[in-house]
């Protein structure tokens, strides 16, 4: 069957999110429940209270993924679950229910790597051409990926640190914004100048790994010795102008690796790639018609969902990589 009906969950971090995929390609129907608005409270994702919002929304995300799709299990050909990276207890619910799920109904099960998902949310909106290469940033995740062909992933380059995510939520919570800071940042610097100039950490050359916690510091330097001259701290200036490190950062990356490996599309994704000075610059630097096809996903396809995980389930079902039933979730599952 080259057009499997795949149910994907995810459940990695704090997103309980369910999805039908059909052919890895086609959204039948997809579901996310977001606890944002629970961790805001707290500033930032508390890991058991995620773990208990998703045995709470699970069951209830996947019926409405099925009614939505107007399917029952017998209409699928198989269930599969984001395993790792993440949060080993938020990740064991997914996989738990996907296990049971598998079971009861008798699918093939499929591990997904969670980075994997990201970038396979590209094939979603466009047809996928090798080689690629994939840049991920998101919260938890800064890295820079190599694929030869389908299938295989090579890291050339991750962060050192921070993720760059982690890097807005942090400099979000010195300028005193809610969690999660990167939309907010994203919005004061659009109303912002660039005033101040931050590093960028470039470390040595040739490398293509990343660092954003000198940055970070850098940030909360500048506001805290501008608060002690007795001036006021301008927020829309500060974001715009980590942003405009951030982003030339990311830019210049992207460019040396497109060029070096020789690449045919280059795929940006990860919650991040929401960004929307990052989205500008990355299409100014890679113009449509140039020698690099520029794949960046729509918002809702960037940030944690399942129907990425149902994309790359397709690739796992193609090569037959089903797991057993003592499949269980790995916090620093390796790509
Ligand atoms: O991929 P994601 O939803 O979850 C992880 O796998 O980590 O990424 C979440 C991260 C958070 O750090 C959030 O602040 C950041 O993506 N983010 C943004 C924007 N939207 C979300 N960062 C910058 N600009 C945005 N518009
Ligand atoms: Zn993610």
């Amino acid at each position: 069957n080259d057009n499997p009906r795949i149910l994907a969950i995810e459940t990695s971090c704090d997103e309980t999110a369910a999805s039908v995929v059909e052919g890895g390609k086609n959204v039948i129907s997809t579901v996310v429940a977001s606890q944002m608005d629970i961790h805001r409270r707290f500033g930032g994702v508390v890991p058991e209270v995620a773990s208990r919002h998703h045995v709470e929304n699970m069951t209830t995300v996947i019926e409405e993924t099925l009614v939505s799709a107007d399917m029952d299990y017998t209409d699928l050909d198989a269930v599969a679950v984001t395993a790792g990276p993440g949060l080993v207890g938020a990740l064991l619910v997914g996989v738990n229910t996907a296990k049971a799920l598998a079971y009861a109904h008798n699918l093939p099960l499929l591990p997904i790597h969670h980075i994997a998902g990201h970038i396979h949310a590209a094939e979603l909106v466009a047809d996928m051409q090798y080689p690629a290469l994939a840049l991920v940033v998101s919260g938890g995740h800064t890295s820079l990926i190599y694929l030869p062909e389908e299938g295989a992933y090579e890291t050339i380059g991750e962060t050192r640190d921070d993720a760059v995510g982690e890097a807005y939520d942090k400099v979000a919570r010195t300028l005193k914004l809610p969690y999660p800071g990167g939309p907010e940042i994203d919005r004061l610097a659009a109303e912002g100048e660039v005033t101040i100039d931050f590093p960028r950490a470039w470390l040595e050359s040739g490398s293509y790994d990343f660092s954003f916690s000198g940055l970070k510091s850098s940030v909360l330097n500048a506001v805290h010795n501008t608060q002690q001259r007795g001036d006021t701290v301008i927020p829309e200036n500060v974001a715009a102008s980590f942003q405009a490190s951030v982003v030339d950062v990311l830019v210049e990356r992207a460019q040396r690796a497109v060029s070096e490996y020789e690449v045919k599309q280059l795929i940006v994704t990860g919650g991040v790639a929401a960004n929307r000075t990052l989205r500008e610059a990355m299409k100014n630097s890679f113009p449509s018609g140039g020698n690099v096809d520029l794949i960046i996903p729509p918002l809702s396809l960037c940030t944690d969902n399942a129907a990425m995980i149902g994309a790359a389930a397709n690739i796992a079902w193609k090569k037959g990589e089903w797991a057993g039933y003592d499949l269980n979730g790995e916090p620093g599952l390796a790509l």
